[in-house]
């Protein structure tokens, strides 16, 4: 599957778990608590994979870097909203708007990520490696889970690391030298 793909259909998914956590009774509080860890289960792995694996193809072979860099400080708008979303769906009060504002930042996010990065990924990668590409990007995803916040901030400061650094650059260590 082409990286296109994969991330279109990672996007529907999310925005499907949020319009589902929308329609939720204030009461229904086991519901919600289950639905924001799907979020976060869905949300947190798709982020740091499509760092890894697609912003930073594209930043070792595009000189404009501005769509991608715009794209990493939304990844970190949209975790400090689901932080928010976490405390004040476990207290129960005012989950709901910071769930819309979740949601519509995702919206605006993905919607720049479908045209403006994709139409920069299309004008550098071949199909060839668009699919491989893809490929890694399904390969890695399921490796990466929430161990802590602190561990998901050092992954994107990994993946904010010059390509051709950041390889050499374990999170693990970093996290064992804190
Ligand atoms: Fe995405
Ligand atoms: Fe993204």
């Amino acid at each position: 599957m082409k990286i296109y793909d994969a991330l279109k259909k990672d996007h529907l998914e999310v925005k499907a778990l949020l319009s589902r956590l929308l329609t939720l009774s204030e009461d229904d509080s086991k519901s919600r608590n289950e639905l924001v860890t799907e979020i976060r289960d869905a949300l947190i792995p798709h982020s740091r994979a499509e760092e890894a694996v697609f912003y930073n193809a594209l930043r070792s072979v595009n000189q404009e870097k501005k769509e991608v860099w715009h794209g990493y400080a939304e990844h970190a708008a949209a975790e400090g909203l689901l932080r928010t979303l976490q405390v004040t769906g476990k207290v129960g009060a005012g989950w709901k708007s910071t769930a819309e504002s979740l949601k519509k930042a995702l919206e605006h996010h993905i919607q720049e990520e479908e045209t403006t990065l994709f139409a920069a990924a299309r004008n550098v990668f071949s199909d060839d490696e668009a699919e491989q590409i893809g490929v890694a990007f399904e390969a890695l995803k399921p490796k990466i889970k929430e161990e802590s916040i602190i561990g998901t901030t050092f992954d994107m400061i990994q993946n904010l690391m010059p390509p051709r650094f950041s390889k050499n650059l374990s999170s693990l260590e970093l996290r064992k030298s804190l």
